[in-house]
């Protein structure tokens, strides 16, 4: 897999050790591709250089004296935002590289590498960088296609998705899973992006990203009272591709406490105890996708009632048309607006099933339709790495990074109107009344 002539990688180091500096330029030098451009001793040299020289890829020191890497990182990546940052360290130091990650790194390499792994890790990051450069070029002056809040993004909250599909086994996990990624990587390391799954019961999340992780959402519960970000930060699991990720508990009983509890800070999405973790995950992420289960009940209303955007997901059979029907139904009498839902087509098969023009007719227009592709999907599930993390160019992948645009599409329409009228995102902006009680009264009016 060779560069063509003239693209070559350019990669800045910076480490404080000199023999570490010398060393990475002699393994790098074997690849013809890449081409050291610099190499500095400290953060504020490296920003200067990095400025200079524009690398692709920088290669990061997470420990030096004076400015550590994770200040150099946040600040060379506004100065060169084109910057893709590979974070170097030894191990034991996991803690600084989930701080790391949160400044916008995009890897990491425990030193010393080796050879390949330095060269792969590079190519990996740049090939990934390119792709989202290009990915986000070419649609800003088409469609007007920006990214959502940027500029003026600490003003305002983050905008929640909620990926709910009324029938199980509708392809909302995968959906989830693979939005939240490509919309990370279209929006770049400046923002960052948040999967939560609340499907407290039997959450698996974290099977299909393969995490390993011995914290979930259950654990917010007993501090519910007090949250803040640095809480939140020590339960959210990263995930290589840059997420973030709110596990669901990982045993079943455990997902009582959090139906149960309740918050005493009563702010938009009432006092329950998701409510109060919807909101703090909306002070800290720009986005945060929500993987939900199939069944509306009091948590599922409170994420619809934050979401900016219902993906609602239908496979192409009528039982799948009927329950998405019934669904719409249910979002008009509870006032969500239309415009707010993004219909989405799973397992799209010209042979069989239904035409998506029938399903128009039967329902909304249809946002996005993925194919199917069982082998793909299957592959991904069972191997916990995400479809467009395997292939991005198959088919199925590519309909993923075409509702990632579509979102953020979504995101700024809503945006700009929000400017005009000056009013919150949210599918609803007034709660009468709690949960399922709602339900009930919205049905019997
Ligand atoms: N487009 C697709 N083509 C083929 N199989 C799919 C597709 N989308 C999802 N699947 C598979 O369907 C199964 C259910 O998907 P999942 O995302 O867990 O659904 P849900 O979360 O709605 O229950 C999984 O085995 C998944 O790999
Ligand atoms: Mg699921």
């Amino acid at each position: 897999m060779r560069q063509p002539v003239g693209e070559r990688i350019r990669v800045l180091i910076i480490d404080d050790v000199a023999e570490t500096r010398e060393n990475l330029r002699k393994l790098l030098s074997f690849d013809a591709d890449i081409k050291v451009v610099g190499a500095a001793a400290s953060g504020p040299e490296g920003i200067e250089l990095a400025k200079q020289f524009q690398p692709h890829i920088v290669l990061m020191d997470i420990n030096m004296p004076g400015m550590d890497g994770i200040t150099a990182t946040e600040v060379l990546l506004r100065e060169v935002p084109t910057a893709q940052v590979v974070m170097l360290s030894v191990q034991g130091e996991t803690d600084y590289l989930r701080r790391a990650m949160l400044a916008g790194a995009r890897d990491y390499l425990t030193k010393p590498p080796s050879g390949d792994e330095l060269m792969n890790t590079i190519r990996r990051v740049y090939e990934t960088g390119k792709t989202r450069a290009a990915m986000i070029a070419p649609v800003q002056p088409a469609a007007h296609v920006t990214v959502p809040g940027e500029g003026r993004r600490a003003l305002r909250e983050g905008d929640i998705i909620a990926v709910f599909s009324p029938k199980g086994g509708a392809g909302c996990t995968t959906i989830a899973v693979n939005l939240a990624i490509a919309l990370q990587q279209m929006v770049g390391s400046g923002q960052k992006v948040a999967l939560m799954d609340t499907n407290l019961q039997f959450g698996d999340v974290g099977v299909m990203l393969n995490l390993q992780a011995s914290r979930s959402i259950a654990d917010l519960v007993p501090q519910i009272d007090d949250l803040d970000g640095d809480m939140l930060g020590s339960v959210l699991t990263p995930h290589g591709s840059g997420i973030k990720v709110l596990l669901a508990p990982p045993h079943p009983e455990a997902a009582e406490s959090l139906l149960l509890s309740t918050s005493s800070d009563e702010g938009g999405g009432g006092n329950s105890a998701l409510g109060a973790i919807l909101r703090l995950m909306r002070e800290e992420f720009n986005i945060i996708v929500v993987d939900m289960w199939s069944w509306i009940d009091d948590i599922a209303l409170t994420v619809f009632d934050a979401a900016a955007l219902i993906v609602l997901v239908v496979a192409p059979n009528i039982p799948a048309i009927k329950s998405a029907r019934l669904f719409l139904e249910v979002a008009e009498r509870l006032h969500y607006p239309m415009e707010r839902i993004a219909l989405v087509v799973n397992g799209v098969d010209r042979r069989l099933g239904i035409r998506v023009e029938q399903i128009e007719q039967a329902m909304i227009p249809v946002a996005v339709q993925i194919p199917l592709d069982e082998r793909s999907a299957v592959a991904a599930a069972n191997r916990g790495v995400p479809l467009i993390m395997r292939d991005r160019n198959r088919p199925i992948s590519q309909s993923i990074l075409r509702l990632a645009k579509y979102v953020c599409s979504k995101l700024s329409e809503a945006e700009e109107g929000e400017e005009e009228q000056g009013e919150a995102p949210a599918v609803v902006r007034e709660t009468g009344g709690t949960g399922l009680l709602r339900l009930r009264q919205a049905f019997e009016r």
